[in-house]
């Protein structure tokens, strides 16, 4: 079994009750990570999915290692056919199989690169962990999607609901740098799953791959979709459609989520995945107001990731 997106983890109504099963009691399934050891692998910087998914491996039993490629590992190469003439020192086709070696289970973080939006969107690195490894892989973030992240989101969404039905609005606010869309496409996935009423809105030109946009609405005009909101999940991206993919199109302060836009809502809870620009993305009188749900949404990754190597344990 690999968890690489919703697809991946069956209905979801089962997924979240096994998610809450999980929470109850976290060392409940001990015995399913005895003697086996995962293997987690970052290419890009972490602290949530790093803390919370090694977390998750120590409740369940599992013997648990953390590489960071770019610290203290040989530079490694991802294309093939290239002459290694330069400073990359070894070959992801022959570091993948050493590091299964040494594991059960393998997790990788990688971003998008906005160099080649075909590579980003062929996910070409976490598809030869895929390919390469023999071993279950699971994303802790890829170029398109961020699986556990949303797993977590929607774990907090069902938490907090005060109906069958919520409105789940989810809003690009400002950021200074060009962010991959990993986030925001992985939450419209999962969201397009459940039967809550789900809204998109951004400034033209930020439209997300249809694929991840599926059946939601889409609304440019972000007061009109804000208006009876249950909960608002903010979130920065940059350009996905040509020829601006990987740009910043607009840095325009008037879609920080802040407390007018939020009295626009049903008195929504507020979410953001973190890390968060203060002042950008959200104003501090909305992040730290009694509805900002960003803390038990970050302590949901624990039981997310926990689910998601449970099922696989059970699997091996
Ligand atoms: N939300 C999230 O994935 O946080 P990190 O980048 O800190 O892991």
């Amino acid at each position: 079994m690999n968890f690489i997106n919703v697809n991946d983890i069956g209905p979801l109504d089962r997924a979240v009750a096994e998610a809450l099963e999980v929470k109850r009691d976290r060392y409940a399934f001990q015995h399913l990570g005895r003697n086996k050891t995962l293997l987690m692998i970052f290419f890009n910087n972490s602290l949530r999915t790093r803390l919370s998914t090694q977390k998750a491996a120590m409740n369940l039993g599992m013997n648990v290692i953390v590489l960071d490629v770019n610290q203290g590992a040989w530079k490694l190469e991802t294309e093939r056919g290239v002459i290694m003439d330069g400073d990359k020192s070894e070959h992801l086709l022959e570091a993948i199989p050493v590091m299964a070696s040494y594991c059960d289970i393998i997790g990788v973080r990688s971003f998008a690169r906005f160099e080649s939006k075909a590579d980003d969107y062929n996910e070409i690195i976490l598809n030869q962990f895929i390919q390469h490894s023999g071993r279950p892989v699971f994303s802790m973030e890829a170029a398109t999607r961020h699986p556990l992240q949303s797993f977590a989101d929607l774990i907090t969404i069902e938490e907090h609901k005060t109906k069958a039905r919520p409105k789940v609005v989810m809003t690009w606010a400002p950021h200074p740098k060009a962010l991959p869309q990993a986030v925001p496409n992985s939450f419209a996935e999962w969201m397009n799953k459940t039967d809550y009423e789900f809204v998109i809105t951004h400034p033209e030109g930020y439209e997300l791959a249809p694929e991840f946009v599926g059946n939601a609405r889409v609304e440019y005009n972000q007061d009109k979709a804000l208006e009876g909101a249950d909960f608002v999940y903010a979130k920065n991206w940059a350009a996905y459609a040509d020829p601006n993919y990987g740009q910043i199109l607009s840095k325009d302060r008037s879609w920080t989520v802040s407390a007018q836009k939020m009295a626009l809502t049903n008195n929504a809870f507020f979410m953001h995945c973190l890390p968060v620009r203060r002042g950008m993305i959200v104003t501090d009188d909305v992040i730290e107001s009694p509805r900002s749900l960003v803390i038990p949404e970050a302590a949901n990754r624990e039981i997310s990731a926990q689910t998601v190597l449970k099922r696989i344990l059970e699997n091996l």
